[in-house]
């Protein structure tokens, strides 16, 4: 019989507690020993679960605690769950979580820790949810030299995004009925703002280009500025808008990555990728490219991948699975304005098109039925974002109002 402990009995570390507890037998067959929840931390009264009798609101209970060798993270945020985690590492325990806030912002910091202690630090759900990616990734693909990742990392404002696509649905009434069906958070700022999913393409960036990859190195826009007039035009132009993670390795062996809306053609596989799911796609040199798709979120998917992160971990109680990046410093990575990428631009004013071709050179005009009068919509040819920008400002001064301006998506 192994033991763990699970700090953290919400959504995900619930269903944890309930899998352990209903795939008892599976489980068994699949690690030739029982895995017993030792403890359940969490600040909360839960009198009515089966596992009352293991509620404890003492991590001392845990970290004292030599039986227990696996530790399931799962109470989210960074205040605990960094001390906590750092300390379970070094009493030789090792540690499961699904908290992508953690290993964003520290991933780097608990590998080495868990490298020195030999155990293991693992963190399947903190990507996708219930999609494998992070095994595929480190296991299954390891003899692939990554050429990039692009992936709908977030299911909430994937989730709004096909509202407001195939139902006409503006973006705050599609926010409200993403949060009544329990999709958004009740603050669903780290979702629309792009943060949820920065945080999930710098650990696969992490994780792929073997050096850590801090959020705060990486552009990162949100959805909150997309407009029903914008998906319409996008629509005309053959393609759908989709909040993108991506990275890719240039041939100077920097990345180019950031979080942002995109028009994503429909041709692409990742246009087809709708409501609250994800979809990753990895383009390594030997496989071509690889995609992804399931429930990124949820209590049963999200917690099935911290299960199997449990077992793994029992399997390897006397050995360390290799999985680690070394820490960066964010020189291996250009910055947003070197970025090469083709731009959708809606703008209001008289002449915009004869004034944009003049600026931008060649464009490609989108049109579509009910433009408003003074509106119109064009895509620029590719080149670095920072000379976008200032072709951008030169239109502005030509007194044209730029209304909106998103990545067309290399996808
Ligand atoms: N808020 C996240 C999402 C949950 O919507 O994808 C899973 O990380």
């Amino acid at each position: 019989m192994i033991s763990v402990a699970i700090m953290g009995h919400g959504v995900v570390g619930s269903g944890v507690a309930e899998i352990l507890t209903t795939h008892k037998k599976k489980l068994f067959a699949s690690l030739g020993e029982e895995i017993y929840i030792k403890h359940i931390l969490d600040l909360r009264e839960f009198p009515e679960s089966p596992l009352a009798d293991r509620f404890t609101k003492d991590f001392d209970d845990i970290i004292n605690d030599l039986e227990v060798r696996v530790v399931v993270e799962v109470m989210g945020g960074l205040k605990p769950a960094y001390d906590y985690v750092k300390r379970c590492l070094k009493a030789g325990k090792s540690v499961v979580t699904s908290n992508k806030e953690l290993v964003a912002a520290h991933g780097a910091e608990l590998l080495a820790i868990a490298k020195e202690e030999n155990v293991n630090f693992l963190f399947e759900a903190s990507v996708g949810g219930g999609i494998p990616i992070i095994r595929p990734m480190s296991q299954c693909l390891v003899a692939n030299i990554v050429d990039e990742i692009a992936g709908i990392l977030n299911g909430t404002t994937n989730f709004i995004l096909t509202k407001m696509i195939e139902d006409g649905m503006q973006f705050e009434e599609a926010l409200t009925l993403a949060q009544e069906l329990g999709f958004a958070e009740r603050n669903p700022a780290a979702d629309i703002e792009g943060h949820d999913a920065c945080r999930k393409i710098c650990i696969l960036a992490s994780l792929a280009f073997g050096k850590h990859v801090y959020p705060e190195s990486v552009h990162t826009e949100g959805i909150t500025k997309i407009t029903l007039d914008d998906v319409k035009y996008a629509e005309a132009f053959g393609c759908v808008i989709k909040l993108i993670g991506k990275v890719k390795r240039l041939e100077d062996g920097r990345i180019d990555i950031i979080v942002a809306p995109m028009f994503v053609p429909n041709k692409s596989q990742l246009s087809n990728i709708d409501n609250e799911f994800n979809g990753i796609m990895v383009r390594g040199d030997c496989t071509g490219d690889v995609v992804f798709y399931g429930k990124g979120a949820g209590k049963l998917p999200t917690a099935s991948a911290v299960v199997a992160d449990v077992v793994d971990c029992c399997k390897h109680l006397k050995t360390r699975k290799f999985l680690y990046w070394a820490d960066g410093n964010g020189k291996n990575i250009i910055s947003t304005e070197q970025s090469v990428t083709a731009m959708y631009v809606r703008a209001k004013g008289s002449d915009v098109i004869s004034k944009a071709e003049n600026i931008f050179g060649e464009i490609s005009k989108i049109e579509k039925d009910g433009t408003p009068d003074n509106e119109t919509a064009f895509v620029t040819k590719e080149m670095p974002y920072g000379e976008f920008l200032e072709k951008a400002d030169l239109l502005k001064n030509s007194g044209t109002e730029i209304l909106s301006t998103i990545r067309i998506g290399d996808l």
